[in-house]
């Protein structure tokens, strides 16, 4: 925990006598300290990558056409369905390593590669055993609303099928086994508002958080419904429209927004994140770390593209990625600040000021990270206790 935070002099007066020095002390002249970065969007038990698709959009064809010939999801759902609980654990464990050493000590990670009862609880059995004793710390979200399974595509009934296998089976055993929030991908030809809003409805009376991958490639509504539901996130939102703002201002909703996602699937477009501002919308940031829509697990790649991208300027990408993405998880009061009685989370960059973080971009200036107190990243490297 932090018990203490501001210069000498204010320490003495509050507590009488000079901090104690016995302990380690990483000295900072020159460099800038930050919170630890809280990731409040990523995908991260899966095997599979999807590179093949990657160049074919450089090649011109889109996400959507790619998902309808047979790639997409359900490509990684495969590999995934395929791929041991260990193999998987394991990949969770090499991406925590890869984020923290970008200065992230705290995510949000889902399933949604599973797609049936035995790959979903497999996943999140995965992520939490990759994330035992790991300095970063994950809220598992349950996502078997991710995408209609192929096994259930092809006539409504089938579909109808896994949304009540998901509400009488899936759901109930992610909550079982502890998934923190519920979330669903509301699309056109994925799952319709009233689709997500059952979904959504079931994991809160599971006891889960609602959270909504909303308005992403068409404007169908998520962001009013994320609203409606008690959402307490909305993410991707390329495509809100003002009415969908005005009720997640209302509403409380924070909106996740992840810029890497755009640029990587090269959408032309970003969310409209200064209006979610102006509008008085809390905005946080993630990486949406997958291998299909927005493969990386740096947070300071995405805080370059929230900023030159999306207009948000260095104070706000700082607070997205921070105390905002702490707040879209319920750690708003344990996370995302350098504050006297928040767990001791801190990130040390190499830059004289704050600005350094996008204004020196494309690399990793992340020199020294502590994690939850432990000093995880030293000097540039992982302790081995991380690796
Ligand atoms: O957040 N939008 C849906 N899900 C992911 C993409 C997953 C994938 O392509 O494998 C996303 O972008
Ligand atoms: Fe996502």
């Amino acid at each position: 925990m932090i018990v203490f935070a501001g210069p000498d002099a204010d320490f003495v007066r509050l507590h009488g006598e000079t901090p104690a020095r016995e302990e380690t002390v990483l000295d900072g002249r020159g460099k800038t300290a930050v919170p630890g970065f809280v990731d409040a969007h990523t995908h991260l038990p899966w095997e599979g990558f999807r590179e093949d698709e990657f160049n074919r959009r450089l090649k011109g064809e889109t996400y959507a056409g790619i998902a309808a010939s047979g790639g997409g999801i359900v490509a990684t759902v495969a590999a995934t369905r395929a791929a041991t609980e260990e193999t998987l654990a394991a990949n969770v464990r090499k991406r925590l390593d890869r984020m923290l050493a970008h200065g992230t000590t705290f995510c949000e990670a889902k399933t949604g590669y599973g797609l049936d009862l035995a790959n979903e609880t497999k996943q999140l059995r995965a992520l939490l055993a990759g994330a035992k004793g790991h300095p970063v710390g994950v809220a598992p979200t349950a996502l078997p609303a991710h995408e209609v399974p192929p096994e259930r595509r092809g006539s409504d009934a089938l579909k109808r099928r896994y949304i009540e296998e998901c509400r009488a089976e899936i759901l109930p055993a992610l909550a079982a086994l502890g998934a923190r929030f519920v979330d669903v991908f509301c699309e056109e030809g994925v799952f319709s508002l009233e689709e997500s809003a059952a979904i959504l409805e079931t994991g809160k009376a599971l006891g889960l958080v609602p959270r909504v991958h909303a308005d992403e490639l068409t404007p169908l509504g998520g962001a009013s419904l994320a609203a409606r539901m008690g959402a307490v996130s909305a993410d991707h939102l390329l495509y809100a429209t003002d009415t969908g703002i005005e009720d997640m201002a209302k509403a409380g909703v924070v909106a996740t927004l992840l810029p890497g996602t755009s640029m990587f699937l090269r959408m032309n477009r970003y969310a409209p994140a200064r209006k979610m501002v102006s509008a008085g919308v809390p905005v946080a940031l993630g990486t949406d770390c997958n291998p299909g829509s927005s493969y990386t697990e740096s947070l300071p790649a995405v805080a370059f593209l929230a900023s030159v991208g999306m207009g948000l300027t260095v104070e706000e990408t700082l607070t997205a990625m921070t105390l905002n993405a702490a707040a879209s998880l319920g750690e708003g009061a344990r996370r995302g600040t350098l504050e006297a009685g928040k767990a001791g989370d801190a990130v040390l960059l190499d830059g004289p000021s704050l600005e350094h973080l996008v204004y020196h971009w494309g690399v990793n200036l992340v020199t020294d990270v502590i994690a939850g107190g432990r000093h995880a990243v030293q000097r540039g490297l992982l302790r081995s206790s991380a690796a």
